[in-house]
């Protein structure tokens, strides 16, 4: 298959090129760079089946010849970014995912969406099933992020049921792995920089938000499962092992052999406003649906990823 994937230099949709050129597929990854990096794409240059696009998905796209699928993963999903850029974040969230569905359309290729478990916003049902609308703040300034992922969510079901467009959502929970920025903000970025340089690390509040991590190559592979045997119903694809920040802190303080100690902070700014308290999805669906679980153990997948955190910070 010839398969486009929109935010391809990123964290998560360099992992997906990797794999989808494994499969024998032709890969097409497009980025305009805002955050994504070539460094990420650097060892798949020379491969004939693959190549690079710089694009920004907000202006309307265009692709020569056939595409047969497209992940759509182009979006600003670390705070930091959407704090800063909030109405880019919107723009791509929105006009991006009209502008990939309208290729789709053209092209008759099938369309992956990323989306996200912010679209639960701070929940009320915990863990989160697939039915629960969410609770989100509009107003607020995460609403930027989650609301663009509503409305993606709500426009990608209109092509299906207008377009009769074969379609897939994936709501997608914290994930973690190599290749995540350094400074993206993220609280496993944060914590392993701060353990591996022995300075501090800092939990906001009192630690007690809990969050579930999944290993980038379980969530590629829930992602091209999904795209495969899935259906046009967004489907969880998350690690359900929950812990408290503090534990996760206490983790990687641990696996880093670090002698950094714990300091609690109470950010004034923008940070934590709407943060959820609870996070943890209820895979049911993937496991049923897809016959998708997480393999990856936390502590082996933190193991990998502190090491390529290390090496970046030698570099
Ligand atoms: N990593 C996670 O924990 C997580 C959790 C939930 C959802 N997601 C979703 O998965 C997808 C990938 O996330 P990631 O963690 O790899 O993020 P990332 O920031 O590493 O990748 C996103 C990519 O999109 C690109 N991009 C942004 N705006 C663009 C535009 N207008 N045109 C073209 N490219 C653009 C960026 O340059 C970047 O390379 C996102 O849609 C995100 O919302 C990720």
């Amino acid at each position: 298959m010839r398969i486009l994937i929109t935010g391809g230099a990123g964290f998560i949709g360099s992992h997906l090129c990797d794999e989808l050129l494994k499969q024998g597929h032709e890969v097409l990854a497009m980025d305009n760079l805002i955050t994504g990096s070539l460094r990420n794409l650097a060892h798949l240059t020379t491969r004939p089946s693959f190549s690079f696009i710089e694009h920004d998905v907000t202006k309307p796209i265009h692709v020569d010849g056939p595409v047969d699928a497209i992940y759509h993963l182009a979006s600003l999903p670390s705070p930091v970014d959407y704090l800063e850029m909030p109405i880019k974040t919107l723009k791509v969230g929105a006009l991006g995912t009209y502008n990939a569905l309208g290729l789709a359309k053209a092209k008759g290729a099938s369309l992956l969406l990323a989306s996200t478990s912010e679209v639960y916003g701070d929940p009320r049902i915990h863990p989160q099933p697939e039915t629960y609308w969410g609770n989100v703040n509009p107003v607020g300034p995460r609403g930027v992020y989650d609301e663009s992922k509503r409305f993606a969510e709500a426009i990608t079901m209109a092509y299906h049921r207008t377009h009769d467009l074969e379609t897939r959502i994936a709501r997608i929970f914290n994930t973690f792995g190599p290749r995540m920025r350094l400074d993206d903000g993220r609280v496993v970025p944060n914590f392993c920089r701060q353990a591996i340089l022995g300075n501090p690390l800092t939990v906001y509040d009192d630690g007690s938000r809990t969050r579930s991590f999944c290993y980038v190559s379980d969530l590629v592979e829930g992602l091209m499962l999904l795209m495969e045997r899935g259906d046009a119903m967004p489907v969880n694809l998350g690690n359900p092992r929950e812990m408290s920040i503090l534990d996760f802190a206490r983790t990687i303080i641990e696996l880093t052999e670090s002698p950094s100690e714990i300091t609690f902070i109470v950010p004034q700014d923008a940070r934590t406003k709407d943060d959820p308290q609870t996070r943890q999805p209820d895979i049911t669906r993937a496991r049923t649906l897809l016959g998708w679980t997480p393999k990856v153990r936390l502590e082996d997948g933190l193991l990998r990823t502190i090491a390529w955190f290390r090496e970046q910070l030698q570099d």
